[in-house]
């Protein structure tokens, strides 16, 4: 069932997506060599909850038994873990590194969720850039579809052409999704399909759009932690995300 929010609820779900925002904004100031994916974890979770927030990610359960919870209030994955990496001391950043960080920030009843794409220092070189450039237009080119009376399918379709377009690869295992008193809500939004399928959009829909895009092959491992996701290549990959509004005309990024 999908949920189309009212006046009110669209308030709360702004207020949570700027919170969301905001942390990611606190933790881009500190992304440079030699700080721990621990310390960005920290940073967030005090920035959420000293916001009147929680950060939704922090004890999320995994649908696969005897995996624990998940443990971090970011999720931070380095160079070729895709998504879901488990913030870490041990995880020291360094030059040339690509860094994902994807949150969801829980206030009054709402959840934001976004996730960016970093390179730590300097890059180690133009491919990488652009790596994180072609994901991010992804993004654009699938909101340009996010409009009243278009169906999910036509977002997930302009993402998956660009991206291929672009010589890079979309993860096909996981996907964009519905937001809103629920962190993963209806309807999934694949970050590939057809155009024309799908469920028809409606104004007051909530949705998180997140291309997940790896430089080489599409093919992807979970790490024996339950959570982490790499490619299976080795090859780097990007992540980038925001929830957004459907409304009578574009749709409104509420995560910026
Ligand atoms: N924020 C992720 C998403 O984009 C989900 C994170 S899984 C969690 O849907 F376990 F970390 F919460
Ligand atoms: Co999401």
């Amino acid at each position: 069932m999908i949920t189309i929010k009212s006046k009110s609820e669209i308030e709360k779900m702004r207020a949570a997506c700027k919170l969301t925002a905001a942390v990611h904004e606190e933790i881009a100031k500190h992304i440079k060599p030699g700080v721990s994916t621990y310390e960005l974890d920290k940073i967030a979770e005090d920035f959420i909850r000293s916001h009147g927030g929680i950060p939704a990610e922090k004890g999320y359960p995994s649908y696969q038994k005897g995996v624990p919870d998940f443990p971090g209030s970011i999720c931070a994955s380095v160079n070729d873990e895709v998504i879901h990496g488990i913030p870490s001391k041990r995880v020291i950043l360094r030059d040339g590194d690509i860094i994902k960080i994807d949150l969801v920030a829980y206030k009054d009843g709402f959840n934001g969720d976004a996730a960016r794409t970093y390179i730590v220092g300097k890059p180690n070189n133009k491919e990488d850039e652009r790596l994180l450039e072609v994901t991010k237009q992804a993004f654009f080119e699938g909101i340009k579809y996010a409009v009243k009376g278009n169906r999910i399918g036509d977002i997930s379709h302009a993402i998956g052409e660009y991206v291929e377009k672009n010589g890079y690869s979309v993860v096909r295992e996981f996907q964009g999704h519905g937001i809103g008193r629920e962190m993963h809500e209806d309807p999934g939004i694949p970050n590939y399909g057809k155009a024309g399928r799908g469920a028809r959009l409606e104004p007051g829909m909530t949705l998180a759009i997140e291309p997940m895009v790896i430089m080489g092959k599409p093919d992807i491992l979970e790490l024996d932690d339950g959570w982490t996701i790499v490619t299976e290549d080795g090859s780097p990959a990007a992540h980038y995300e925001n929830t957004i509004l459907i409304t009578e005309k574009e749709a409104e990024i509420l995560t910026n």
